[in-house]
Order: structure tokens, then sequence, then C-alpha cells
């Protein structure tokens, strides 16, 4: 078996299949891709999984809707979405949709667990759901009487279900919380989730009657498991559930979610858990909500920003950069096109482009395209990268937007570098060491290209490309071109 401590395993919320996939869909997986390829390149055996939710009742509209039976629809949307993440470049090891026979299991055998505990029981249900949302509402959670993610106003419902013994788990909840400050981050999520239940958790209900599209129960097969009780153990479906080897990857290192769905991850999600006797996630981390040009992303407002639009236009790469670099994770942003292309042409054309440009020209106009790599002992440019690196921490911690500023910090030192060495002059006096000075340089991007990786992968296989074995490769092009026409 593997070793624990050399694992991680971490995920992206799994995606309701009727939505349009949009740049908030995006910003969960790629911030998990970045996590899953720096966490290989040092050596982890890495699970990185993402998927799609199907069995909502919003499958069976949309279904309707676009005139297909179910499972068609289902089939053809999960491969959709699954070909954005293929498209963007997403590093994942497994695609998990709910239909999936392994996943059916993985659901009843848990609820079964639970059932057996003595935590789920039979009852009738009244009150409020929206049915957007999948979620069960208060009426001191409504804003305005409606749902505060909708603004609409949540059905009335009542029929027979099954519950689960929630508010049994809330000093036991609360406590792990408390003890635990790097359950659930930001800090502001965590005091978010204590506060919700000190306010007293109800028991919720986790089955829908008269409904067929689902999972059945496995005690009562007329009803079918609410999607949320489902969708949540997909976490643990992805690691071989309910086979023993599931403690190979169990628990997971991190759960990536946005903050909209903290009450199912950081409240119901470990009760469950705690309730069949499973240990618990190390780490929900929710990251905040997009706005596009300062409006909500909404269907009517047809602003939902299609992330392969934009990578068309400017590159997968362009739009982690973007992403991750101009919102500190963790917090809501404002996508601007306008930031958008202002940071392509600067931070990514001028500085990290024009720079690796400049030095092909240079290499090839001076060195007949060869260069040698020097180690940064024997350098004078970035010599201390290492103890500038404060890149592990910003990673452990997800601060991917600090990451890349110290990243873009050692390119911005290179810049300078070349700006006052002036080694376009200093070749016509003194070419030995005009040449040095232009191996150092090459060094160092190739330094800084480790740390890229993850962030920016085919923008640092690029550079690597440009750059091998000491040759210089004039034909890789422009990394960054500059583009017509961007609005
Ligand atoms: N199916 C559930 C998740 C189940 S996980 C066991 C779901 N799906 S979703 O497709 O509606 O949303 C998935 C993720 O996208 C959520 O983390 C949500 O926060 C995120 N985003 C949706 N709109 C967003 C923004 N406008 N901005 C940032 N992220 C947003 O919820």
């Amino acid at each position: 078996m593997m070793p624990k401590k050399n694992k991680f395993y971490v995920t992206t919320p799994i995606y309701y299949i009727n939505d349009q996939a949009h740049i908030g869909h995006a910003y969960s997986t790629i911030a998990a891709d970045v996590l899953a390829r720096y966490y290989r390149q040092q050596n982890r055996k890495v699970l990185f999984t993402t998927g799609t939710d199907e069995n909502s009742q919003k499958t069976l509209e949309a279904a309707k809707t676009a005139k297909l039976n179910t499972k068609e629809y289902s089939d053809k949307t999960a491969k959709k979405w699954q070909n954005l993440w293929d498209q963007l470049n997403i590093s994942y090891d497994r695609f998990i949709r709910t239909t999936e026979p392994a996943h059916i299991k993985a659901v009843q055998t848990l609820i079964q667990k639970i059932y057996d505990k003595g935590d789920i029981y039979k009852g009738i249900y009244e009150g409020l759901y929206c049915f957007r949302c999948e979620a069960f509402y208060r009426e001191d959670d409504l804003i305005d009487g409606k749902c505060p993610f909708h603004k609409i106003r949540p059905e009335f419902i009542k029929e027979e279900n099954y519950f689960f013994k929630l508010s049994k788990y809330q000093d036991d909840l609360l406590n792990y919380i408390k003890n635990n400050p790097h359950f659930i981050l930001p800090e502001a999520r965590h005091n978010e989730v204590v506060a919700f239940i000190e306010r007293g958790l109800d028991d919720i209900s986790i089955s829908r009657a008269n409904q067929k599209w689902g999972v059945p129960l496995p005690f009562d097969k007329s009803q079918v498991t609410y999607v949320w009780f489902d969708a949540l153990i997909n976490y643990l479906t992805v690691a071989d559930y309910p086979d023993k080897k599931y403690s190979q990857w169990w628990p997971a290192d991190v759960h990536i979610i946005g903050k909209d769905i903290i009450r199912f991850h950081c409240v119901i999600w470990p009760a469950m858990l705690i309730s069949a006797g499973i240990e618990l996630p190390k780490t929900i981390f929710a990251h905040g909500f997009f706005t596009v040009d300062g409006e909500k992303i909404s269907k009517s407002l047809g602003n939902a920003i299609d992330p392969i639009e934009l990578t068309k236009k400017y590159g997968n790469d362009a739009l982690r950069y973007y992403l991750l670099r101009e919102f500190p994770f963790g917090t809501d942003g404002d996508f601007s096109h306008e930031r958008f292309k202002i940071v392509y042409e600067t931070e990514l054309g001028d500085n990290l482009g024009n720079l690796v440009q400049r030095l092909v020209i240079m290499l090839e106009k001076y060195n007949e395209r060869g260069y040698s790599y020097i180690q940064p002992k024997n350098r004078k440019i970035l010599q201390n990268i290492k103890e500038q690196d404060h890149n592990e921490q910003f990673l452990k911690s997800l601060e991917f937007s600090n990451a890349l500023q110290t990243i873009f910090k050692w390119i911005d030192h290179l810049n300078i570098e070349l700006a006052n060495e002036e080694p376009w002059k200093l070749i016509k006096q003194d070419k030995v060491r005009a040449i040095k000075f232009l191996n150092e340089v090459v060094s160092g991007i190739l330094d800084i290209n480790e740390y890229l990786k993850p962030f920016l992968p085919e923008t640092a296989e690029k550079i690597l490309k440009t750059f091998k074995n000491g040759k210089v490769n004039t034909k890789i092009g422009i990394l960054f071109p500059k583009i017509d026409n961007a609005d």
C-alpha cells in the first residue's frame, strides 16, 4: 500500500449538467488543477477528480426541453463537460458521473450504514424547497421571502420522506470545526459555518417521494436519494469506496468548492461521514464568487462567459493566470474583459513573452543559437531563488495570487537586469561577458519555469522547448501574441 503521506487527493464540485459552463465553474477546476500539477511535480501520488452531478430534478426538466430521454440527455451533456475540461487542459485523473453503477453502489452502501446506525428515520417533510439550488430552506434563510441565490420564491412541498439526524451531530461538528482551524478555509467561511451551526441544526430530508430519476434508497426503493446526499458521496466513489482500498486515498486533502455550497460540504457532508464512522476530509476551501463587468452571472442577462470563447482568443494559460493572479483565492471578484486584455498584454505579453523573445533573438544573433546553463551558485542572477521561495507555503495555503506574484517578481528582476546590462551594446565591447550574461538570464528563466509549470503548463512546455539542452529553438514562436479586436 502506498504510504499515505505521499498522496494528495483533490476534488472539484461535480457540476450540474443542465448548466452552461462559465468562468465560475472553470475557476474551481483550474485551482484544483494547479494543486494537482504542483503535487505531482513534488513526486506525490495525486488523485484529482471532477465530474457531473446528474441525478437532479433539473436534469429531467432539461431533458424534456431538449426532447431527449433523460439518459440520452445525461450522456450527451456529461460528455460536453468532460470535453470542456480536456479543451482547457485540465489534468483530472478521474471524471465521475453520478449515474455510474460504481457511484450508485457507493451511495447505497453509505446510506445503508447510516440507516443501520439508527440515524435515518421516516417523517413528513413540510416546508420550502428551491429546485434551482436543490436545497431545503427555512424562512429565516430567505431574503424577502426569496432564495438568496436565485431570488425566486422556493416552493412549498409536503411529502413523506426519510430524514437524517443532522441535529444529533451538532456538538460533534462544532467541536471538530473549532479544534481544526484548517478544516474550513478561508477563515471567514469557518466563522460563517460556526455561526450557522450555533443557530441550531434541524434534521434534514434525504429522500424524495414521487420521483423516478435518482438513486433508489437501499431500504425503500420507492424513494430516491436527495440529490445532495447522493452527490457528496462522489468524493468516496472515486476512491473506490466501498472497496477497502478507498483508504489509500481517503481522506481527501482538499475539497475545492464555491462559497454558495459550504453548508452542504461543511455541515451535511462531515455529519454523514461521522455517522458512517469515516474520517473527515482534511480541508474544505471555499472560493469566492465572480460577477462579470459588475453584474451577477445569470442566464437571463446572458453574461455567462464561456471559458472556451476566451481561451480560443487568449489561450488556456492566460485564463488560468488572470483568474488566479487577479483575485486572491477565497474572495469575490469582478471579471472584467478590459482588465483581462490588459493583464494578457502587459504581465504575460510584455513581462514574460517579450523576455523570452528577446533572448531568443539575441542568442540566435550573437551565439548562433546556443547557450550554456549556469548553476545558481555560479551566477549573479537569481542566485538565491530557493531562499526567496515562499512559493511552497503559498501553495499549501492556496494563495495562488501570492505565488504568482512571487514568480513574476523574479521575471521582473530578469527584465531589470537585462535593461541595466544592455547586452545588445555590451556585445560590441566584450562578447564573452555579454554571452555569459545572456546565459545567466536563460538559466534564470529555466529555473523560474519550474515554478511556472503548475500555473501555466502550456507556456512552460514552450519555454522548455525553446531552450532545450543548450540549443535555442527559434521555431516555437511568440508566447503571447498580440490579439486584434479583443474586446
Ligand atoms: N452540483 C453542485 C455541486 C455538488 S458537489 C458534491 C453544484 N453545481 S454547480 O454546477 O451549480 O456549481 C458548481 C460550482 O461552481 C460551485 O462551487 C459554485 O460555487 C461554482 N460557481 C457557480 N457560479 C459561480 C460564480 N459566479 N463565481 C464563482 N464560482 C461559481 O453546485
